[in-house]
């Protein structure tokens, strides 16, 4: 059957759009249901709307607690009847109490070979430390953050001279492979 998928973003959410114009293919085994952000100006959102796609916005200076936070998103992805969550540039740490009740069928996409570079300015550290390859990874969302066991991964050179935004140019490209791969598996296999 046909898995019912959200995609949260704080962003421009080029990976959402990704994941979005991979699901049209015939036979794909996921179909987009709701698109929801935390920040009412993401620029992800134009794009959903655009497709006529259900979009919400959950803005989280709205509540005291991330808990409150939390339960609203989880109410607004039980409503949509949603079976598998995509994080894509959601900036927001979740509680676990939110993120066990979707154990399994959460998954996000990080730009670092996990488990290096764990965090934020993952581009910059691979630089700093001389790595020559880099890329990113989707994996399972575990209370722990960057921490869950990985699905799958993308590899890229980095090359002399990079800096973190040519870095980051190179490795975004293979994001958006790696993802709807990632999440055709999932979803045939959940
Ligand atoms: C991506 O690099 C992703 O790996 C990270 O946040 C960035 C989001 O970019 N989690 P976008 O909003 O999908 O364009």
């Amino acid at each position: 059957m046909t898995k019912r998928v959200a995609i949260l973003i704080s962003g421009r959410g080029s990976n959402m759009t990704a994941l979005v114009e991979a699901m049209k293919a015939d036979y794909f085994p996921a179909k987009p249901v709701l698109i929801l952000a935390n920040r009412p100006d993401a620029g992800g959102l134009d794009y959903a709307k655009a497709e006529g796609l259900p979009t919400a916005v959950v803005d989280h200076t709205e509540f005291e607690t991330r808990e409150a936070f939390d339960a609203a998103i989880h109410e607004k992805l039980v409503s949509a009847h949603v079976d598998i969550v995509c994080l894509a540039g959601f900036m927001r740490l979740l509680t676990p109490g939110f993120v066990n009740k979707w154990a399994g069928r959460m998954i996000n996409i990080h730009p670092s070979l996990l488990p290096k570079y764990p965090g934020l300015h993952t581009h910059q550290r691979a630089i700093d430390a001389g790595d020559t390859e880099a890329g990113c990874s989707v994996h399972y969302v575990v209370p722990e953050m960057d921490a869950g066991e990985i699905i799958g991964q993308a590899r890229v050179p980095v090359l002399p001279g990079d800096t973190a935004d040519l870095l980051a140019a190179r490795v975004i490209k293979v994001e958006h492979t790696l993802y709807p791969e990632c999440l055709k598996k999932i979803a045939v296999n959940a």
